[in-house]
């Protein structure tokens, strides 16, 4: 057997600059392959370690190539971009389709990479704390679990007394795509973090220019 390489699965973190943003309606280019991921999560002012408020419990994954990423996949031909964003959630996360889908009203930002010629369409899917924790332990059993997705892991939205651990220290890991801008605009968009503190988290981390 050689290498797994396909353009699906190309190792891919691409800085903020390699993505333009662009409508939600934006038509479909030859060439191009289309994306749609979503960000799954509850609101949550409840303390931990009687210090920190959590603010929001917020859904990602560990990806099979070791990038951290957003649930979801490409469109594949034929199929729409919300019906196979929700095809995707039920692979890698088992998502219940009876209970829970992403509509259209949860687009948060689309993006065009003309390098890896992909659209990346992004969505925000809140839901309570307690559906949130039965969607957290339903992942385990997905299709995907131990082959694409290699667990399924909660963003710590707080900063510690050292000004690093926490959100800082979290946003230093390496994302696939532009999970890490999405992730920071959706929690700009959806007010679950003031701005003051991302960009006082953007200002702490070591590995990327704010
Ligand atoms: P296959 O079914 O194996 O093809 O994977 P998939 O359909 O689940 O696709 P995947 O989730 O890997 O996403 C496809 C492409 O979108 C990736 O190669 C990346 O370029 C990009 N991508 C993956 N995860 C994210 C993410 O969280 N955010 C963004 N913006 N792009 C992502
Ligand atoms: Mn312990
Ligand atoms: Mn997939
Ligand atoms: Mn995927
Ligand atoms: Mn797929
Ligand atoms: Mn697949």
């Amino acid at each position: 057997w050689g290498w797994l390489e396909s353009t699906a699965h190309a190792a891919d973190f691409c800085p903020t600059e390699d993505h333009a943003v662009v409508p939600h309606d934006t038509p479909m280019k030859e060439g191009y392959l289309l994306a749609a991921h979503c960000m799954i999560y509850a609101l949550d002012d409840s303390v931990v370690f009687n210090l920190y408020c959590r603010r929001a419990a917020v859904l990602m994954h560990m990806r099979f190539d070791g990038y951290l990423g957003f649930p979801g996949g490409l469109v594949d031909t034929g199929e729409e971009i919300i019906p196979a964003l929700n095809r995707e959630l039920h692979e890698e996360m088992n998502l219940d389709l009876t209970r829970f889908q992403v509509k259209h009203e949860d687009h948060v930002i689309s993006h065009e990479n003309a390098k890896n010629r992909v659209i990346c369409h992004f969505y925000a899917l809140c839901v309570s704390l307690a559906e949130f924790e039965e969607i957290e332990r339903a992942a385990l059993a997905s299709k995907e679990h131990g082959h694409e997705v290699l667990g399924h892991i909660r963003v710590p939205l707080y900063v510690m007394g050292d000004g690093y651990r926490g959100f800082p220290t979290f946003l230093d890991n390496n994302f696939c795509g532009n999970a890490r801008s999405q992730l920071l605009t959706s929690l700009k968009q959806r007010n679950i973090l003031p701005e003051s503190i991302i960009n006082a988290a953007l200002a702490a981390t070591k590995k990327y220019v704010p």
